[in-house]
């Protein structure tokens, strides 16, 4: 089994009430546990973890960076504008790969630019929870 830590922005502890038009009807806590148990059919030990502070989710960067853990990151809002939580990104030596539930280049211009994309293996955007699941069997065969 393979340790991947699952990282989530700010404001997506609302979803399921959260514009569920955009990001559709499941909660935080549904997607987490659909991922974990896709996660073990597929050897990935999944640690799922969300927070609203940049501070956290740039610690938890440097935690997968001193241990070598595989990081899929959903950073939300931050995405388009954290440097911070690029730069912490960059010393990662695992891979990470950037999700969206939805497609952010479909959507207003400033959700256009990603900070993140630019060092990640890949970003997969616009499939709701299925953007972390395909983000789990794409880092399951790398
Ligand atoms: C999001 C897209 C971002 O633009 C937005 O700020 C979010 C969610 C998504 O998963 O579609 O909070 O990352």
């Amino acid at each position: 089994m393979r340790d991947v830590l699952i990282l989530n922005g700010p404001n997506l502890n609302k979803l399921g009430t959260r514009e569920p038009e955009i990001y559709g009807s499941l909660s935080l806590s549904e997607i987490a546990a659909a991922c974990v148990a896709f996660g073990e059919q597929h050897g990935l030990t999944v640690d799922f973890r969300q927070s609203n502070s940049e501070t956290d989710l740039v610690d938890w960067l440097q935690e997968a960076c001193e241990s070598k853990t595989a990081v899929i990151i959903n950073p939300a809002a931050f995405t388009h504008y954290s440097v911070a939580i690029r730069d912490a990104a960059a010393m990662l030596d695992a891979p990470l790969i950037e999700v969206h539930l939805s497609n952010p280049l479909s959507r207003e211009e400033f959700r256009h630019t990603s900070l993140i994309a630019g060092i990640a293996v890949g970003s997969i955007t616009g499939f709701g929870l299925n953007s972390y699941l395909l983000a789990l069997e794409a880092l399951s065969k790398l």
